[in-house]
């Protein structure tokens, strides 16, 4: 497993000293977890669901703050349309449950990508249910959905570029922090790891922007078997982790 650090005790005090306040996950490997067992791709994406509802749970119990789960890219369209449409009827039921879902528990839910491709019916259901939990204080759980990182970028630089040319700021003030507040995430804490699992070493155009100081972790798991104890293993190693931001 690369970028891994070498298997290490948590430091004094347990992993709990040194959560991640954010956590990124690619949520990698459902297709290939649905082939080994002769099932449809969608399968493994339904399981993969699953998987992310008991580790979102977990998240919230060990204290972390916020985690962003990537599920659609702005490649990810290239993909048969049955497979789309199948990821995406499951979102939209996902949305269209989230009184259910989301009522009576202390979690704040949120859409981020670029949500000029959805029609009405599933923009309004990603806003009620952003809606609904927008008052709650507790773990912030944020949806990638039609994401790029490098859209993302584009856009907050069009942002800025608009707000130059309207006269809001001189073009030679715009810098990394005037940037910042244009991106999807910008309220939230810093991504501090990003997970990847299913045995590939790429960030395959998330969190870019995030990125430039989040630790990263992989492992060979298949995302639909991630488990606790894997969540476990990737915080401990981010507690070992000695992070310099580019000091010494
Ligand atoms: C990547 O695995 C996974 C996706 C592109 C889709 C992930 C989406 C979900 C898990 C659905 C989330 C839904 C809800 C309701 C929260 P892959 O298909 O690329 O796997 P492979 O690399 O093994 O083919």
């Amino acid at each position: 497993m690369w970028f891994k650090t070498k298997k290490t005790s948590p430091k004094k005090g347990g992993a709990k000293a040194a959560v991640p306040k954010h956590i990124g996950i690619i949520m990698d490997g459902n297709g290939r977890w649905a082939q080994k067992r002769g099932l449809p791709r969608t399968a493994g994406h339904k399981k993969g669901a699953d998987t992310l509802e008991r580790i979102i749970e977990y998240c919230d119990k060990i204290g972390v703050k916020a985690v962003t789960a990537y599920a659609f890219s702005t490649e990810n369209w290239s993909r048969p349309k049955e497979e789309v449409d199948a990821i995406m009827d499951m979102l939209y039921n996902y949305l269209l449950q989230a009184d259910k879902k989301f009522g009576g528990r202390n979690i704040r839910f949120r859409v981020i990508g670029d949500l000029s491709r959805f029609d009405d019916k599933f923009f309004g259901a990603i806003r009620h249910a952003e809606e609904i939990t927008a008052g709650n204080d507790g773990i912030i759980f944020n949806i990638a959905l039609n994401y790029g990182g490098r859209r993302e970028i584009a856009q907050a630089a069009s942002r800025a570029a608009r707000d130059a040319a309207e006269g809001r700021i001189s073009p030679e003030k715009i810098d990394e922090d005037y940037l910042a507040k244009y991106m999807y995430l910008s309220d939230c804490p810093s991504v501090d790891l990003i997970i990847r699992p299913s045995g590939e070493y790429r960030l395959s155009n998330f969190l870019l922007w995030e990125a430039a100081y989040a630790e990263l972790w992989f492992s060979d798991t298949l995302w639909p078997d991630f488990s606790e104890r894997d969540l476990d293993r990737a915080v401990e190693d981010f507690a070992a982790r000695n992070r310099r931001f580019g000091g010494i």
